[in-house]
Protein backbone atom coordinates (compact mmCIF):
# COMPACT_ATOMS: atom_id res chain seq x y z
CA UNK A 1 0.00 0.00 0.00
CA UNK A 2 2.49 2.16 1.08
CA UNK A 3 5.19 1.59 -1.45
CA UNK A 4 1.78 2.28 -4.33
CA UNK A 5 1.02 5.73 -2.77
CA UNK A 6 3.83 7.49 -4.04
CA UNK A 7 3.25 6.04 -7.27
CA UNK A 8 -0.25 7.21 -7.47
CA UNK A 9 0.32 10.55 -5.59
CA UNK A 10 2.61 11.45 -8.31
CA UNK A 11 0.92 10.52 -10.83
CA UNK A 12 -2.03 12.62 -9.32
CA UNK A 13 0.19 15.56 -9.23
CA UNK A 14 1.44 15.45 -13.01
CA UNK A 15 -2.00 15.44 -13.77
CA UNK A 16 -2.87 18.48 -12.08
CA UNK A 17 0.13 20.16 -13.40
CA UNK A 18 -0.83 19.11 -16.78
CA UNK A 19 -4.33 20.35 -15.87
CA UNK A 20 -3.22 23.52 -14.15
CA UNK A 21 -0.49 24.35 -17.35
CA UNK A 22 -3.31 23.68 -19.52
CA UNK A 23 -5.66 25.95 -17.70
CA UNK A 24 -3.51 28.98 -17.52
CA UNK A 25 -2.33 28.67 -21.53
CA UNK A 26 -6.03 28.77 -22.46
CA UNK A 27 -6.62 30.97 -19.55
CA UNK A 28 -4.39 33.42 -20.50
CA UNK A 29 -4.96 34.03 -23.65
CA UNK A 30 -8.44 34.81 -22.63
CA UNK A 31 -9.61 37.40 -19.98
CA UNK A 32 -8.47 36.61 -16.84
CA UNK A 33 -5.60 34.74 -16.40
CA UNK A 34 -4.99 35.16 -12.42
CA UNK A 35 -8.40 34.97 -11.48
CA UNK A 36 -8.63 31.17 -13.23
CA UNK A 37 -5.06 29.78 -12.44
CA UNK A 38 -4.96 30.26 -8.58
CA UNK A 39 -8.48 29.07 -8.12
CA UNK A 40 -7.38 25.57 -9.64
CA UNK A 41 -4.37 24.88 -7.66
CA UNK A 42 -5.66 25.22 -4.24
CA UNK A 43 -8.36 23.32 -4.55
CA UNK A 44 -7.04 20.21 -6.03
CA UNK A 45 -2.96 20.53 -5.18
CA UNK A 46 -3.00 20.31 -0.61
CA UNK A 47 -3.53 16.95 -0.27
CA UNK A 48 -1.23 15.18 -2.98
CA UNK A 49 1.94 17.32 -2.49
CA UNK A 50 1.73 16.51 1.12
CA UNK A 51 1.73 12.76 0.47
CA UNK A 52 4.61 12.97 -2.04
CA UNK A 53 7.21 15.03 0.29
CA UNK A 54 5.90 12.22 3.32
CA UNK A 55 6.73 9.50 1.49
CA UNK A 56 9.86 9.83 -0.52
CA UNK A 57 11.44 12.91 0.66
CA UNK A 58 14.24 11.15 1.63
CA UNK A 59 16.14 14.10 3.52
CA UNK A 60 12.99 14.15 5.74
CA UNK A 61 13.73 10.64 6.75
CA UNK A 62 15.52 10.26 9.73
CA UNK A 63 18.03 7.51 9.28
CA UNK A 64 15.84 4.71 11.04
CA UNK A 65 12.76 5.86 8.84
CA UNK A 66 14.46 5.72 5.59
CA UNK A 67 16.48 2.05 6.36
CA UNK A 68 12.71 1.03 6.69
CA UNK A 69 11.78 2.93 3.73
CA UNK A 70 14.69 1.32 1.67
CA UNK A 71 14.09 -1.89 2.89
CA UNK A 72 10.29 -3.08 3.15
CA UNK A 73 9.03 -0.01 0.52
CA UNK A 74 11.82 0.63 -2.38
CA UNK A 75 11.40 -2.98 -3.94
CA UNK A 76 15.63 -3.36 -3.44
CA UNK A 77 14.85 -6.41 -1.96
CA UNK A 78 12.12 -9.31 -2.52
CA UNK A 79 10.13 -9.63 0.84
CA UNK A 80 7.94 -12.51 -1.10
CA UNK A 81 10.44 -14.59 -2.07
CA UNK A 82 10.37 -18.06 0.09
CA UNK A 83 12.95 -19.27 1.69
CA UNK A 84 14.27 -22.31 3.11
CA UNK A 85 13.09 -22.26 6.65
CA UNK A 86 9.26 -21.96 4.62
CA UNK A 87 8.63 -18.16 5.07
CA UNK A 88 9.35 -15.28 3.34
CA UNK A 89 11.99 -12.54 2.92
CA UNK A 90 10.21 -10.05 4.83
CA UNK A 91 9.80 -12.34 7.93
CA UNK A 92 13.58 -12.50 7.96
CA UNK A 93 13.86 -8.94 8.19
CA UNK A 94 11.69 -8.51 11.42
CA UNK A 95 14.04 -8.52 14.19
CA UNK A 96 13.18 -10.58 17.29
CA UNK A 97 13.96 -8.99 20.74
CA UNK A 98 17.53 -9.34 21.09
CA UNK A 99 18.38 -7.65 17.59
CA UNK A 100 16.00 -4.61 18.77
CA UNK A 101 17.93 -4.52 21.93
CA UNK A 102 21.18 -3.97 19.79
CA UNK A 103 19.86 -1.79 17.46
CA UNK A 104 18.75 0.72 19.64
CA UNK A 105 21.79 0.68 21.76
CA UNK A 106 23.44 0.17 17.64
CA UNK A 107 27.14 2.82 17.93
CA UNK A 108 26.55 3.44 21.68
CA UNK A 109 28.59 1.68 24.60
CA UNK A 110 25.85 -1.15 25.45
CA UNK A 111 24.54 -0.37 29.49
CA UNK A 112 24.64 -2.69 32.32
CA UNK A 113 20.52 -3.07 32.41
CA UNK A 114 20.54 -3.83 28.50
CA UNK A 115 23.53 -5.83 28.82
CA UNK A 116 22.13 -8.18 31.28
CA UNK A 117 18.34 -8.62 29.47
CA UNK A 118 20.31 -9.43 26.32
CA UNK A 119 22.96 -11.79 28.37
CA UNK A 120 19.72 -13.92 29.76
CA UNK A 121 17.34 -13.79 26.65
CA UNK A 122 20.15 -15.14 24.79
CA UNK A 123 20.92 -18.03 27.48
CA UNK A 124 17.49 -19.01 27.27
CA UNK A 125 17.51 -20.05 23.66
CA UNK A 126 20.21 -22.57 24.54
CA UNK A 127 19.14 -26.09 24.31
CA UNK A 128 21.90 -28.89 25.36
CA UNK A 129 21.99 -32.18 24.31
CA UNK A 130 20.91 -35.15 26.91
CA UNK A 131 23.88 -36.88 28.09
CA UNK A 132 25.73 -34.03 28.46
CA UNK A 133 27.89 -31.80 25.95
CA UNK A 134 30.66 -34.50 23.74
CA UNK A 135 33.08 -34.44 20.96
CA UNK A 136 31.75 -35.46 17.67
CA UNK A 137 33.73 -36.14 14.92
CA UNK A 138 36.15 -33.37 14.21
CA UNK A 139 36.23 -34.26 10.20
CA UNK A 140 32.57 -33.65 9.83
CA UNK A 141 33.25 -30.26 12.03
CA UNK A 142 36.36 -29.01 9.29
CA UNK A 143 33.83 -29.44 6.47
CA UNK A 144 30.92 -27.19 8.34
CA UNK A 145 33.58 -25.62 9.85
CA UNK A 146 34.57 -24.51 6.45
CA UNK A 147 31.21 -23.89 4.63
CA UNK A 148 29.44 -21.13 4.10
CA UNK A 149 26.31 -22.92 2.05
CA UNK A 150 22.45 -22.54 3.26
CA UNK A 151 19.92 -20.10 3.48
CA UNK A 152 21.06 -18.22 0.78
CA UNK A 153 18.23 -16.57 -1.48
CA UNK A 154 17.92 -14.26 -4.08
CA UNK A 155 18.44 -14.95 -7.55
CA UNK A 156 20.13 -18.53 -6.87
CA UNK A 157 19.24 -19.81 -3.38
CA UNK A 158 20.71 -23.17 -2.02
CA UNK A 159 18.75 -25.79 -2.13
CA UNK A 160 19.17 -28.24 0.84
CA UNK A 161 18.36 -31.46 -0.81
CA UNK A 162 21.40 -30.65 -2.20
CA UNK A 163 23.70 -29.39 0.48
CA UNK A 164 23.93 -29.20 3.69
CA UNK A 165 23.85 -26.09 5.51
CA UNK A 166 27.26 -25.20 7.34
CA UNK A 167 28.66 -23.24 10.30
CA UNK A 168 30.32 -20.01 7.66
CA UNK A 169 33.08 -20.34 11.08
CA UNK A 170 36.25 -19.52 8.74
CA UNK A 171 34.75 -15.98 7.66
CA UNK A 172 35.15 -14.65 10.29
CA UNK A 173 38.17 -16.86 12.42
CA UNK A 174 41.03 -18.02 11.39
CA UNK A 175 40.61 -21.51 12.45
CA UNK A 176 43.68 -23.56 11.65
CA UNK A 177 47.07 -23.37 10.23
CA UNK A 178 46.22 -25.40 7.16
CA UNK A 179 43.62 -23.07 5.72
CA UNK A 180 43.16 -19.50 5.70
CA UNK A 181 40.02 -17.63 7.79
CA UNK A 182 38.79 -14.78 8.16
CA UNK A 183 39.79 -11.92 11.19
CA UNK A 184 36.18 -10.43 12.33
CA UNK A 185 36.35 -12.68 14.84
CA UNK A 186 39.61 -13.90 17.25
CA UNK A 187 41.62 -16.50 15.79
CA UNK A 188 41.08 -20.47 16.68
CA UNK A 189 43.73 -21.53 16.43
CA UNK A 190 45.25 -24.22 18.91
CA UNK A 191 41.88 -23.63 20.97
CA UNK A 192 41.62 -27.01 22.41
CA UNK A 193 45.28 -26.94 22.97
CA UNK A 194 45.51 -23.63 24.68
CA UNK A 195 42.22 -23.69 26.88
CA UNK A 196 42.07 -27.47 27.81
CA UNK A 197 39.36 -29.91 27.79
CA UNK A 198 37.37 -29.68 31.13
CA UNK A 199 33.35 -29.16 31.25
CA UNK A 200 33.29 -25.93 31.68
CA UNK A 201 35.10 -25.17 28.61
CA UNK A 202 33.13 -27.11 26.74
CA UNK A 203 29.92 -25.78 27.95
CA UNK A 204 31.77 -22.19 27.29
CA UNK A 205 32.48 -23.19 23.51
CA UNK A 206 29.21 -24.72 23.04
CA UNK A 207 27.31 -21.59 24.66
CA UNK A 208 29.33 -19.33 22.18
CA UNK A 209 28.15 -21.56 19.21
CA UNK A 210 25.00 -22.08 20.47
CA UNK A 211 23.94 -18.07 21.25
CA UNK A 212 27.03 -15.90 21.51
CA UNK A 213 25.22 -13.41 23.23
CA UNK A 214 25.49 -15.05 26.65
CA UNK A 215 28.64 -14.14 26.48
CA UNK A 216 29.04 -10.93 24.11
CA UNK A 217 25.72 -9.37 24.27
CA UNK A 218 25.69 -7.79 20.87
CA UNK A 219 28.11 -9.59 18.88
CA UNK A 220 28.43 -9.66 15.15
CA UNK A 221 28.83 -13.69 15.20
CA UNK A 222 25.63 -15.40 14.28
CA UNK A 223 23.65 -17.79 16.89
CA UNK A 224 23.76 -20.79 14.81
CA UNK A 225 22.25 -23.21 17.54
CA UNK A 226 19.52 -20.83 18.12
CA UNK A 227 18.65 -19.82 14.88
CA UNK A 228 18.33 -23.45 13.78
CA UNK A 229 21.42 -23.11 11.38
CA UNK A 230 23.07 -25.98 13.43
CA UNK A 231 21.84 -29.31 15.26
CA UNK A 232 23.00 -29.90 18.60
CA UNK A 233 24.87 -32.98 16.91
CA UNK A 234 26.66 -30.93 14.48
CA UNK A 235 27.64 -28.21 17.17
CA UNK A 236 29.52 -31.68 19.14
CA UNK A 237 31.30 -31.93 14.96
CA UNK A 238 32.36 -28.35 15.42
CA UNK A 239 33.21 -28.76 18.90
CA UNK A 240 36.05 -31.82 17.99
CA UNK A 241 37.45 -30.20 15.44
CA UNK A 242 38.02 -27.14 17.59
CA UNK A 243 39.47 -29.27 20.97
CA UNK A 244 40.26 -32.83 19.55
CA UNK A 245 44.30 -33.34 19.85
CA UNK A 246 44.05 -35.27 16.10
CA UNK A 247 42.83 -32.16 14.79
CA UNK A 248 44.55 -29.00 12.33
CA UNK A 249 43.21 -26.78 14.60
CA UNK A 250 45.38 -28.43 17.57
CA UNK A 251 48.79 -29.18 15.35
C1 LIG B 1 30.09 -13.08 11.33
C2 LIG B 1 31.31 -13.44 12.00
C3 LIG B 1 31.39 -14.70 12.79
C4 LIG B 1 31.05 -15.98 12.41
C5 LIG B 1 30.40 -16.44 11.12
C6 LIG B 1 31.45 -16.84 13.50
N1 LIG B 1 32.00 -16.09 14.50
FE1 LIG B 1 32.75 -16.80 16.24
N2 LIG B 1 33.11 -14.93 16.89
C7 LIG B 1 32.93 -13.80 16.14
C8 LIG B 1 33.31 -12.66 16.92
C9 LIG B 1 33.27 -11.21 16.45
C10 LIG B 1 33.71 -13.15 18.18
C11 LIG B 1 34.20 -12.36 19.40
C12 LIG B 1 33.05 -12.08 20.31
C13 LIG B 1 32.79 -10.61 20.44
O1 LIG B 1 33.62 -9.93 21.07
O2 LIG B 1 31.81 -10.13 19.88
C14 LIG B 1 33.57 -14.59 18.13
C15 LIG B 1 33.90 -15.45 19.17
C16 LIG B 1 33.96 -16.81 19.06
C17 LIG B 1 34.45 -17.70 20.08
C18 LIG B 1 35.02 -17.31 21.44
C19 LIG B 1 36.49 -17.04 21.23
C20 LIG B 1 37.29 -16.92 22.50
O3 LIG B 1 38.45 -16.49 22.36
O4 LIG B 1 36.82 -17.25 23.59
C21 LIG B 1 34.35 -18.97 19.59
C22 LIG B 1 34.75 -20.27 20.29
C23 LIG B 1 33.79 -18.87 18.27
N3 LIG B 1 33.56 -17.54 17.99
C24 LIG B 1 33.54 -19.93 17.44
C25 LIG B 1 32.88 -19.83 16.22
C26 LIG B 1 32.49 -20.98 15.44
C27 LIG B 1 32.81 -22.42 15.81
C28 LIG B 1 31.84 -20.50 14.35
C29 LIG B 1 31.15 -21.29 13.28
C30 LIG B 1 30.12 -22.19 13.73
C31 LIG B 1 31.85 -19.05 14.44
N4 LIG B 1 32.49 -18.69 15.59
C32 LIG B 1 31.28 -18.21 13.49
C33 LIG B 1 32.47 -13.72 14.84
C34 LIG B 1 31.99 -14.79 14.11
Amino acid sequence: MFKKTPIAAVAAVSLLLIAGGCAATNTGKSVAPQATAPAAAPAAAPAAPAVVAKKVDYTAMSPAELAEYLIFEAEGYDLKQPTQEGTTGRARLVQDEIQKACSLGKGKEIDDKSREKIMALAASTIKYPEGGIKLGDWKKGRELAWSGYGYRTAHNPDNHAKGTPGGNCYNCHQIATDRTGGDIGPSLTGFGKIRGMDPDTLKYAYDVIYNPHVYFACTNMPRMGASGVLSQAQIADILAYLFDPNSPVNK
